[in-house]
């Protein structure tokens, strides 16, 4: 599809997010020639800077973060397109004047634009932007679908479910849902899209892919990185908002979902809303709670030492927020009754690793299982998210030899080595999508507060219990011991950042 004419609108332009990810995103689009000829860039943010010191803002950030260097003239060409709009967010008057530039660049155009608007600011403000959006009319500027205006939500969407609620009611008030892109930068990413084909595209795993077989599935999506400069934002978000409410309740939702009826967006996220509302309410409390939290103390990570969550800038000494929150799901289906889901993500683990692994079942204990000779392990599917993306099936084969014994073998597949490096970041893929119009990758209201009703009652439990039942663990494990216990007390164990 022809993309028209765009005007790319940045709300929080001068903050992290634009430098790391979305400036690099947008420049290497255009570089693919993915953008339109017509692409124009405003920035909106509160700082007094003019266009030029914006340029070079962006500049900067694309040489310090691109994964493509800026070469010969590529960077005056876009630049001549950049420009800074410097506006309050909670003043319906900026966004008027906001309103002025674009008609500028229509008027010098000659035709009408789509407006892309980015919504990347603290998410106090997401409120105030969209109904001024509203208010200008800015978002309902051309009513023909091709040009209507979009407007892209960053995460987190709300921070518990009343606030989602409150959220969406305010969309629904100023825009179309078809108009709305809520992101979550994890459906981005080369090997959660392709769950979906390998899932669908192929014949042997559909057959397999529910209780009979299955006995546990896993999803680990771990950082070595502490919170760093972002103190502020995390202690007010922590593990369980911050990561498993988006990224990793998106990973289950599309490795539990039921085959969509076509791969048009609603019957996608369709099924993956009904796999998240057969989710059972978690046990909170009692002998075998479903849930666990920790927070990071000093400890050595990659043999360096590293300070405890309470010692890092901006967190007061009475802070209660976990760093690591892991969880025991019943998805309470036709398909998945009596299989456990464990979730699990934290900061300052041993390593970054993003995975689903799919555990099966044993074989009968017949004719290898019965003796200890043979140490049978389960078959195991491991999807790799990050880093090293591939996929590996683990199965039992005999070693070479006269003695039959048993040994784990790895069938893998790796994306660089099947088709090389410099894959498009997820970024990329989320930007364009949104300005074709395509939510499929994107997180319908519905979805997020879905959620939300699963994530806000352990939000609530945690509140009312401050540190009580906050478990510690040193920087550079793999989180509590009662995360482990979680697992043992099921009969498994935790399998990534161990040796299969
Ligand atoms: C963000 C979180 O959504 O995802 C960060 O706010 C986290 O805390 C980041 O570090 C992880 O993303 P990635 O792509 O590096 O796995």
């Amino acid at each position: 599809m022809k993309i028209p004419p765009t005007i790319i609108v940045i709300f929080g332009a001068s903050g992290d997010l634009t430098a790391r990810k979305l400036a690099p995103a947008i420049f290497n689009l255009s570089q693919d020639g993915l953008l339109p000829s017509k692409c124009f860039l405003i920035g909106y943010g509160r700082k007094e800077i003019n266009d030029d010191q914006f340029r070079e803002y962006l500049k900067k950030s694309l040489e310090l973060h691109s994964r493509r260097k800026i070469q010969g003239d590529a960077w005056n060409i876009i630049a001549e397109n950049v420009q800074f709009h410097a506006g309050s967010y909670d003043n319906s008057e900026s966004f008027d004047k906001l309103g002025d530039k674009i008609k500028i660049i229509e008027a010098k155009l000659g035709e009408p634009a789509q407006c892309l608007f980015y919504i990347s600011t603290p998410p106090g403000v997401f409120k105030p932007i969209l109904e001024n959006l509203g208010i200008s009319g800015l978002a309902k500027r051309h009513r023909q679908k091709e040009i209507e205006s979009k407007v892209i939500i960053e995460k987190p969407f709300g921070r518990d479910l009343s606030s989602a609620n409150d959220l969406n009611e305010t969309i629904n008030h100023r825009f179309e849902e078809t108009q709305v892109f809520r992101i979550d930068h994890y459906l981005g990413k080369e090997t959660v899209q392709s769950l979906l084909v390998q899932r669908f595209a192929n014949s042997i795993f559909e057959p397999v892919w529910n209780r009979n077989y299955v006995s546990s599935v896993q999803i680990t999506v771990s950082e070595n990185l502490g919170v760093g400069s972002r103190g502020g934002y995390y202690e007010k978000s922590g593990a369980l908002r911050d990561m498993i409410q988006n990224h990793v309740m998106q990973l289950l939702a599309l490795t539990a979902m039921e085959p969509p009826s076509s791969l048009n967006p609603e019957s996608i996220r369709d099924e993956k809303v009904k796999a998240l509302q057969a989710i059972k309410p978690l046990v909170l409390k009692g002998k075998n709670p479903e849930i666990v939290r920790g927070v990071y103390t000093q400890g050595l990570v990659e043999d360096e030492k590293v300070l405890g969550y309470l010692q890092e800038e901006g967190i007061p000494d009475n802070s209660f927020t976990e760093t690591y929150a892991a969880l025991c799901l019943q998805i309470e289906n036709w398909r998945w009754k009596g299989v456990p889901f464990y979730l699990r993500s934290g900061k300052r683990l041993a390593s970054k690793a993003s995975e689903i692994v799919v555990q099966f079942k044993r074989p009968p204990e017949i004719l290898f299982g019965l003796d200890e000779r043979f140490s049978l392990s389960p078959n195991l599917l491991v999807i790799r998210i990050q880093p090293n993306e591939g996929i590996t099936l683990y199965l039992n084969s005999k070693t070479p030899g006269l003695e039959t014994k048993l040994q784990p073998i790895e069938l893998a597949f790796g994306y660089e080595t099947t088709f090389g490096s410099n894959t498009p970041e997820a970024y990329e893929r989320l930007i364009l999508d949104s300005l074709n119009g395509d939510g499929t990758l994107f997180i319908r209201g519905d979805e997020a507060e879905t959620s939300w009703e699963l994530i806000s009652p352990i939000l609530d439990y945690w509140q009312e219990n401050g540190r009580k039942g906050l478990e510690n663990y040193s920087s550079g494990t793999w989180g509590p011991l009662a995360a482990d216990k979680l697992l043992l007390s099921r009969g498994h164990e935790w399998l990534t950042g161990k040796q299969y």
